[in-house]
């Protein structure tokens, strides 16, 4: 492999010669040979600096990376978690009925749709009125306690399928921060409102906290009435049990199935609950055809296996060090933030599967925010910073307000004109005369031509859909979880664990009494002269 990481970096240094636009001055058809769709979504990648011979090298090395093998081997239901000894089963949550997967050579799939059958029958009798609280009162909005993968998959989902909602209202409360649960229940009548705690683990600090919170707000209302409005999602039934919910209102699931990977089974019951089961079914199947997809095309042709070698090629040959994710899409608002959990949760690691130092920069800072809004904030940075920031843009052909079509080409107008600028840029020259035109008096032309001049080659992709539709977000989603298994793959990482987030969490269980009012002389100057200030009496209170 080693000779295929050098030959790409010599690739690059050669590549610089030239420009992306360059590319499509040589090579009209471009677009044809670096795109690829797969069930009406489909990726651009011609405005990157690759050509023909970088990409044969990238597939080459997903290849020595044995990533077809490590496909199989994720869907076949192997231990590949194998810090943690676990499988890697979300899709199963979203494999289609007649589907076999086999974990301790027992076949899981029966369990799986038993499962979904009761969320949906839940769901469903919900959604219809039927399922009351203590009062006898329908339900009218659901509030989701959970943080992380517990939080961020529903809250993003549901807002992305927000033209779909037609049932209870949801919320979501994930932040151990007071004001998130009082904003969250300001304005909700308890009669009415039903409490679902989602918690893999059932022991999260934050969730447990807001669920005692929860609980109390109810008790206060309807007193043993209480357990009537709670539901739990999680794989810790003994702790569930102890909590005193009652079974049929517990949805478990098996610990294969990953915190951030989990949207597809229990965890997502506020989506289930919000959009109906023929809509839930729908984004099951969007990502169950990416599934297979990922499973069966040739790598080259492989749009998850292409998003991530896009990937590898900027952070690791180019040396970006972030990608900014740009949803021209208003209702994907929370989608950067859900990527930031998936990505950098799953390849934020410095060891390989063997316990040895990467040898490479691994998973790179995924941050975003939707277009066009991020235009008029952080977008000076992207088209004329001193750091090159590789950019994915998702658009749809139509939106879902057809009488506000006249904004929605605004939308793709903007959306475009991005990526084409970021590859365009506008050089001295035609700054000059820009500025020329624009009146400038001859003693500022040199300055102003430098503050008009964009770089340009600036590289991005571009994710297109038809509609975001149930389906297409389904797709979207199981599109970038492959992704970050295939890039974690070639990093040789194990993308499904997580102990870089417990030292934290060890030492804030450490320094709770001290914030209240104990001592500890163990820790640092700085950390004593925080708690001094932060536990200082305050005048003003
Ligand atoms: O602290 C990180 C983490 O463990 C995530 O991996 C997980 O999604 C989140 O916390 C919530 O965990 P749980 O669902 O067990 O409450």
């Amino acid at each position: 492999m080693d000779k295929i990481w050098s030959g790409l970096v010599e690739h690059r240094r050669r590549s610089l010669a030239t420009t992306i636009a360059d590319l499509f001055q040589t090579d009209p058809s471009r677009f044809q040979t670096f795109s690829c769709e797969t069930d009406g979504l489909l990726l651009d990648f011609s405005k990157t600096a690759l050509d023909e011979t970088g990409l044969n090298a990238l597939v080459e090395l997903a290849e020595q990376a044995g990533l077809g093998a490590r496909i199989q081997e994720m869907f076949r239901g192997e231990a590949i978690n194998v810090t943690e000894g676990r499988a890697v089963l979300h899709t199963a949550l979203r494999a289609p009925g007649g589907a076999e997967v086999r974990v301790d050579d027992e076949d899981i799939m029966p369990q799986i749709h038993e499962t979904l059958q009761r969320m949906e029958q839940f769901a469903q009798a919900l959604r219809r009125g039927e399922v009351s609280g203590s009062t006898g009162a329908q339900f009218t909005d659901v509030v989701n306690i959970g943080i992380g993968g517990s939080d961020l998959g529903p809250v993003m989902a549901t807002l992305a399928l927000a033209p779909y909602c037609d049932g209870p209202r949801c919320h979501f409360v994930s932040n151990v921060d007071g004001a998130d649960i009082t904003a969250s229940l300001a304005g909700l009548n308890p009669e009415t409102t039903l409490v679902i705690i989602a918690s893999k683990s059932f022991t999260t600090t934050e969730t447990m906290t807001n669920a005692a919170t929860a609980l109390s707000w109810l008790h206060t209302a309807l007193g043993e009435g209480a357990n009537q409005h709670l539901v739990a999602v999680s794989t810790a039934l003994d702790k569930t049990a102890e909590m005193g919910i009652p079974q049929e209102r517990v949805f478990g699931f098996a610990d294969w199935v990953g915190g951030r990977y989990s949207l597809w089974g229990p965890v997502g019951l506020p989506i289930l609950i919000a959009v109906g089961r023929d809509n839930f079914r729908a984004m099951l199947g969007g990502a169950a055809a990416m599934d297979q997809h990922f499973k069966t095309a040739d790598l080259r042709h492989n749009l998850p296996v292409l998003l991530a070698l896009v990937g590898i090629w900027h952070s690791n040959i180019c040396g970006y060090a972030t990608r900014a994710i740009l949803p021209y899409e208003q209702r994907l608002a929370r989608l950067p933030a859900y990527l930031q959990q998936l990505d950098m949760e799953s390849n934020g690691k410095g060891v390989t599967l063997e316990g040895h130092r990467v040898s490479r920069t691994s998973g790179p800072i995924v941050w975003g925010e939707p277009g066009t809004n991020g235009q008029h904030a952080f977008y000076q940075l992207l088209h004329q910073g001193t750091q090159v920031v590789p950019a994915e843009f998702l658009i749809g052909a139509e939106g879902h307000e057809p009488e506000l079509s006249h904004q929605h080409d605004l939308l793709k107008a903007n959306c475009l004109a991005q990526s084409e600028a970021l590859m365009r840029g506008r050089s001295a020259e035609q700054a000059r005369e820009l500025a020329v035109s624009r009146g400038i008096a001859d003693a500022d032309l040199d300055r102003m031509t430098a503050h008009l001049t964009f770089p340009g080659n600036r590289p991005s992709v571009t994710l297109a859909y038809p509609r975001l539709t149930p389906f297409v977000l389904g797709q979207i989603i199981a599109l970038y979880e492959h992704r970050v298994f295939t890039e974690g793959t070639i990093w040789g990482i194990n993308s499904f664990d997580q102990w870089g987030v417990e030292l934290g969490k060890e030492l804030a269980v450490d320094l709770l009494p001290l914030i209240q009012g104990g001592t500890d002389s163990s820790k640092d100057g700085s950390t004593l002269g925080l708690v001094a200030k932060l536990t200082a009496p305050n005048p003003e209170t």
